[in-house]
């Protein structure tokens, strides 16, 4: 018997036509895409092309207005982050949404922490341990659980938030610019937990500026311009120097490279 291929089965998250408004403002209209199990969609477009607020309604933070939004198949309408949460959709932001001064572990196991005894306090050792073990899990080597998460650099900081998606058993995984603000070799280490999620079983939407960054990992590619999809492809579909070519678009990728001949030495 054979088994059913990764293409025939439901996608986790489906999005047929989607559009929003903020009041005046077309964000978004008629974006369609899918994410699947096992697979990675990255998100790619310039500023302000709607990236951010795609993943917003993935994540409940904002509403469609028109459309669908499809989960397992079914037509929902995400009301809240905690309830996309619930569904096993986690979203890190540039931000992280975590406490600086709040040491690793803590940040780790906010909203999910293991107590004991009646009184239900915090069982320190046991948090401590979840940590340690899910880190290392992922083969993310942080020496000191007891360091404030400040203290951390981004790249570990993406890391950590990735590894913990992964350990409390998220399906989707949405980065938002994970690599917007890491040098070269900061961006490959987020990019190899990145596959490492993937290769997990976990759908994962990567969003980026950047096809370079989007292009090694990426399973498919939607592309955005001032709200609208500009191209949706799978891999095979399109090269990188395509990819890249596209979203500059080609006059302004001339201009460019206009630029860069004007100010090379
Ligand atoms: N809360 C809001 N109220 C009004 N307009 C908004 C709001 N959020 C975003 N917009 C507008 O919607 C459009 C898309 O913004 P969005 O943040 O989704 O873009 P983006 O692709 O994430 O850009 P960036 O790369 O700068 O993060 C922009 O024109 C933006 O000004
Ligand atoms: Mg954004």
């Amino acid at each position: 018997m054979t088994e059913t291929t990764g293409a025939a089965t439901v996608p986790l998250i489906e999005t047929a036509g989607i559009g929003k408004s903020y009041g005046g403002v077309v964000a978004l209209r008629d974006v369609s895409t899918v994410v699947r199990a096992g697979e990675v969609t990255c998100v790619l477009g310039d500023n302000g092309a709607g990236k951010s607020t795609l993943i917003k309604i993935l994540a409940g933070v904002h509403q469609h207005d028109s459309g669908e939004l499809r989960l397992d198949g079914e037509a929902v309408r995400l009301s809240s982050p905690r309830e996309a949460l619930d569904r096993g959709i986690a979203t890190v932001y540039q931000d992280l949404a975590v406490v600086p001064l709040m040491s690793v572990w803590r940040n780790f196991v906010l909203g999910s922490e293991p107590t004991r005894g009646p009184l239900r306090l915090l069982d320190r050792k046991q948090a401590h341990d979840i940590t340690r073990k899910a880190l290392v899990d992922m083969g993310i080597e942080i020496s000191d659980l007891e360091q404030p998460v400040g203290t951390l650099s981004g790249g570990q900081r993406q890391c950590v938030a990735i590894a913990r998606a992964v350990h409390y058993g998220a399906k989707v995984l949405i980065l938002d610019e994970p690599t917007a603000a890491l040098g070269v070799k900061q961006a490959g280490v987020v990019l190899r937990y990145v596959v490492q999620a993937r290769d997990r079983g976990l759908g994962v939407v990567l969003i980026t500026h950047n096809p370079h960054h989007a292009y090694p990992v990426g399973d498919r590619f939607l592309l955005l311009k001032r709200g609208a999809q500009l191209g949706s492809y799978e891999k095979s579909e399109i090269d990188l120097p395509e990819l890249t070519r596209q979203m500059a678009g080609g006059a302004e990728l001339e201009a460019l490279q206009h630029e860069l001949e004007r100010v090379q030495p």
